[in-house]
């Protein structure tokens, strides 16, 4: 029996290029050699949006679409979506016992988006409580493996302890701990050099952005501020565009020789913009084909047939759950 696999994302905006060398170069690896499941996390995308339902309805569609564009292939990967599997919401239910408000507060992920989001003390108990409900994502279809960006390893931990803790307390072995595989550049700046490439902040390069967008960012990038002249050395080091070249670019060997060219002095940057966006041009080209051979009703029928599949997985292991705690009425 092959190992199973579980990720997801919030469906708040389109996947971009982060997303895609963070975790979803991963998945289209390991959809052949693992049993894969990956949740769009709708009720985890209601905990910062619950005023905005309809953009979360529309972005379910738009990432799936992202994730058929990449290669993600519904016949080895079931995708499901995350509010109907009723079973998470009762599994959340009974970890909710299981974790301090303490411990929770401590999250690094969560701290730092609760600062983003200015929540301070009007922090929604939905938001704070969201490793928890991934958790029951990730122990409900007894994952061994969880693909995910480096900002996701506090989950990872938190999972394991409510595992370890739910074993202890009811005498069972039902629940498994997982590991979390991070790709070699789990983290892709974004155009503007500050931080990470994100949905929320405006800063990256989406799967879907057409050409002229993709270019028109490419320009946008943050270079080295003190290389004013393409005579003058530049910085490779914190330059956008040369973190997007070694994440993109198919000849790393060329890259090599245009980096020692910048930092001699003689190559500008609208020279390397350039070369960037023929690379990301040439990346996204198929992506974009792949994209626009799907429509709106393919995906709900994948999704249809995604979620019954992982309905049967979730009600197997939530009877094994139940019998563990001695909660089984019949
Ligand atoms: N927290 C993840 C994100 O923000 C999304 C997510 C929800 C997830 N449930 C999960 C990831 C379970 C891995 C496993 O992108």
């Amino acid at each position: 029996m092959k190992q199973k696999i579980l990720t997801g994302d919030r469906p708040t905006g389109s996947l971009h290029l982060g997303h895609y060398i963070g975790s979803l170069q991963n998945r289209v690896q390991l959809q052949h050699a693992y049993d894969q499941y990956i949740l769009v996390a709708d009720l985890q995308a209601l905990t910062d949006h619950f005023d905005q339902p309809e953009k979360i309805t529309k972005y379910i569609i738009e990432v799936v679409k992202d994730y058929l564009s990449v290669g993600i292939d519904p016949n080895q990967t079931t995708i499901f979506i995350q509010s109907r599997i009723p079973e998470i919401a009762e599994l959340t239910i009974y970890y909710l016992n299981l974790v301090t408000l303490s411990r929770l507060s401590r999250n690094p992920t969560v701290k730092h988006e609760m600062h983003q989001k200015g929540y301070h003390e009007a922090m929604p108990l939905g938001f704070l409580c969201y490793p928890i409900s991934q958790a029951a994502d990730i122990t409900l279809f007894q994952s061994e493996w969880v693909p995910v960006g480096d900002d996701q390893l506090p989950m990872i931990e938190q999972t394991n302890e409510i595992v370890r803790r739910f074993n202890r307390i009811y005498g069972t072995k039902v629940l498994k701990e997982c590991k979390a595989v991070l790709s070699k550049t789990s983290r892709l700046v974004g155009i503007d050099g500050k931080s990470k490439c994100s949905k929320s902040l405006g800063n990256a390069i989406a799967l879907s952005d057409p050409p002229e967008m993709i270019k028109q960012k490419v320009f946008q990038m943050y270079t080295d501020p003190d290389h004013i002249k393409a005579s003058h050395p530049g910085r490779v080091e914190g330059n956008v565009v040369f973190a997007y070249l070694d994440a993109f670019h198919s000849d790393q060997e060329a890259i090599a020789s245009l980096k020692v060219h910048y930092r001699r002095g003689g190559l500008g940057d609208v020279a390397i913009k350039n070369i960037l966006n023929d690379s990301l041009q040439l990346f996204l080209a198929p992506i974009r084909e792949k994209r626009n051979c799907l429509d709106a009703n393919m995906v709900k029928e994948i999704l249809h047939q995604g979620t019954a599949k992982a309905a049967q997985l979730a009600k197997e292991t939530m009877e094994m759950v139940r019998e563990a705690m001695g909660i089984k009425f019949t």
